[in-house]
């Protein structure tokens, strides 16, 4: 089953210095942690074009970027991403 949202992390060099891997980890963490694994997925990605406001993560399908994207942020992202999944779904099912 495909999940409804994908963030996307970039991996390449100026994201990288700037802890991208860390934050791929910790997003999949808070992923797990929230029961969300059927409905966010987490990938790494090529350069998002960014790179002087590294690190960079993109949500899709909206296509929103987060630049400047720090650890701190993760837990609150998934959570809202979590709710936005609920509010869009009990919507479809008004
Ligand atoms: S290296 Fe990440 S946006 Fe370019």
């Amino acid at each position: 089953m495909k999940s409804s949202i994908e963030i996307l992390v970039c991996r390449k060099s100026s994201c990288k210095k700037k802890n991208s891997s860390k934050i791929f980890d910790l997003i999949s963490e808070e992923i797990e942690a929230q029961g969300l694994r059927k409905k966010i997925s987490v990938k790494k990605t090529g350069c998002l074009k960014y790179c002087s406001n590294a690190p960079n993560i993109k949500i899709m399908p909206d296509q929103i970027i987060h630049s400047k994207f720090k650890r701190k942020q993760v837990e609150n992202l998934i959570t809202m991403l979590g709710k936005d999944i609920k509010s869009k779904k009990s919507k479809n099912s008004a």
